[in-house]
């Protein structure tokens, strides 16, 4: 029996990925970057077993059935069409990130199971290899491939993966106002912004003005450069979301509060530039000697955590005398 066990952390994007011009292959309209969080991993065990005629998906001690285990069944496909190998899997994964809240749980599971999956059927992929298959599974799984700031690049199946980038050093702090699985998944809800969104072209040239600006905001270390491209792209997404029709809006009363909250505290001197995913909840980033200040200051809004860059997805346990010994992430 051959198994192996990987975790992966969530990341928030600073410029944000919202659209697809190849939905197969999962290749964005536009690039995106984001910070790998050191809080909330996924940790996931594949265990190849020969007895099984299907795969089978458990997520926090539940079993999965419908899309969820569809989307690992068809992750797995991919992985064993890449590796030549028909034995099906048992996958059991862990999230310490309430799923479907917009805290891009999808990212951890897919970098996780891909670095997993990978190790378990015996593919020696390296590092860009493996965001470019987790992109497969999730767009921005590509990206918690990567340790702290990570370009993902658009560009075709070859070239659509992330890397590192060296910015300012930065914290965050997440505010979760709601932990319900949103209404509208973000893969739905971007089919629907492409399709019906008026505004759906100038979005796109304006991400990949944002992405080029942020690029250099972050090697010029400029942090007050940075957290503003970070909050208007933000805004800016949820407009071209909110523009739908049906429209769609995931910001709640509660997340605009605090986007309220975080300019009143620049105006007190406090850095902090706030940015929202497919869901209520929002995320700060704050210069690291101002992240407690902020984080007090924003208790009242839900339930804060102050996190920093974590490390990209990685093999956390893989028997050494397996099929597979050997084989690097
Ligand atoms: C708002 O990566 O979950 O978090 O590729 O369809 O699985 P799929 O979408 P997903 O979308 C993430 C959207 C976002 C922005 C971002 O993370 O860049």
């Amino acid at each position: 029996m051959t198994t192996a066990t990987a975790r992966a952390f969530p990341n928030i994007a600073l410029v944000k990925y919202w659209g697809k011009h190849d939905e197969d292959l999962i290749l964005p309209v536009a690039g995106s970057l984001s910070l790998t969080l050191d809080a909330f991993p996924t940790t996931t065990t594949v265990t190849l077993d020969d007895s099984l005629d299907a795969d089978a998906f458990t997520l926090n001690g539940t079993v999965q059935t419908g899309n969820a285990a569809d989307r690992v069944t068809r992750f797995l496909a991919r992985v064993r069409e890449l590796a030549g190998v028909e034995t099906r899997a048992v996958v059991t994964s862990t999230n310490e990130a309430p799923t479907g809240a917009g805290l891009a749980s999808s990212a951890s599971g897919f970098a996780a199971l891909a670095t997993a999956a990978a190790r378990a059927y015996g593919l020696d992929l390296d590092r860009r290899d493996l965001s470019r298959l987790a992109r497969r599974g999730s767009g921005s799984a590509s990206r918690s491939l990567v340790e702290g700031l990570a370009v993902w690049h658009a560009g075709d199946d070859t070239h659509s993966y992330a890397e590192p980038v060296t910015g300012p050093d930065m914290r965050m702090v997440i505010v979760t106002v709601d932990t319900a699985q949103k209404a509208v998944s973000s893969r739905a809800a971007m089919r629907r912004t492409a399709l019906t969104s008026p505004f759906f072209p100038a979005w796109i040239s304006s991400t990949e003005e944002s992405l080029a600006a942020m690029l250099e905001a972050c090697a010029a270390a400029d942090f007050t450069r940075v957290g503003r491209i970070t909050e208007s792209h933000a805004l800016r997404m949820h407009a071209v979301i909110q523009s739908c029709d049906p429209p769609i809006r995931y910001l709640a009363p509660t997340s605009v509060a605090i986007f309220d909250a975080v300019a009143a505290l620049r105006e007190q001197g406090v850095e902090a530039y706030a940015t929202a995913d497919a869901g209520p909840n929002v995320a700060v980033i704050v210069r690291p000697e101002q992240a407690e200040a902020l984080r007090d200051a924003l208790e009242g809004f839900g339930s804060v955590r102050l996190v920093g860059p974590g490390a990209g997805a990685e093999i956390i346990d893989a028997p050494v005398d397996g099929p597979v010994a050997g084989a690097d992430a």
